[in-house]
């Protein structure tokens, strides 16, 4: 089944694709000729990811799914939250979002933070929200390699390692995004 995930993220695409197996061919905007970066200007992860999948279904008429994350940290009141993406600047400057994560969390005892995805899929027209959340904590130095944003300082519940001392199949077993996208797959074959 093909269907059409509103990413052009390399890393994304793979954890995704990973997490829907050999049965699902995701599909990027650009293949479908959606050159243009896809509005999200809402204030929540939801009303992102809806504005994004109602944006190429509009374009194509067809099945698409969109999700849209945010790193939730207690001790800076849910920041940067729906914010993630942009934290320190204007694009999406990791390294730059981590520096700036790590001098907010300076002398913070509470450590404790989630990320939580949200995935909106439009299927015949119809909208269908899933969410996925992975609960963990702030370290206060940046800590391997793999994966990208937000992974070198975040350790999950249950692990002494960061999602970046992880292989991908590894952060996919509990991580938000492999959460959301394992109640999309339940969902598409129940419903196939
Ligand atoms: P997006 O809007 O879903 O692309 O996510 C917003 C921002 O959250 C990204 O630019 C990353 O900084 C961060 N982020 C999203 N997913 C992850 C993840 O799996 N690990 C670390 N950071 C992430």
């Amino acid at each position: 089944m093909k269907i059409i995930f509103a990413t052009n993220n390399a890393h994304k695409l793979s954890e995704v694709q990973a997490v829907l197996g050999d049965g699902f061919e995701l599909v990027t905007p650009r293949m479908c000729g959606v050159e243009e970066d896809i509005p999200e200007t809402s204030d929540t992860l939801e009303g992102n990811a809806s504005q994004k999948s109602h944006y190429l279904y509009e374009k194509t008429g067809l099945d698409c799914f969109a999700d849209d994350t945010g790193l939730e940290v207690e001790a800076l009141d849910g920041a940067p939250g729906v914010h993630s993406a942009r934290y320190a600047t204007d694009g999406h400057d990791f390294q730059a979002n981590n520096r700036l994560l790590l001098k907010n969390m300076e002398g913070k005892e509470n450590r404790r933070a989630r990320f939580r995805t949200v995935i909106s899929l439009i299927e015949g027209g119809e909208e269908h929200l899933f969410e996925g959340i992975v609960e963990g904590r702030i370290i206060d130095h940046e800590s391997g390699s793999e994966g990208f944003g937000y992974d070198p300082l975040f350790v999950p519940d249950g692990f002494d390692r960061t999602f970046a001392e992880m292989t991908a199949e590894e952060k996919n077993a509990v991580s938000h995004r492999g959460r959301a996208v394992r109640k999309l797959v339940e969902y598409l074959h129940k419903n196939a």
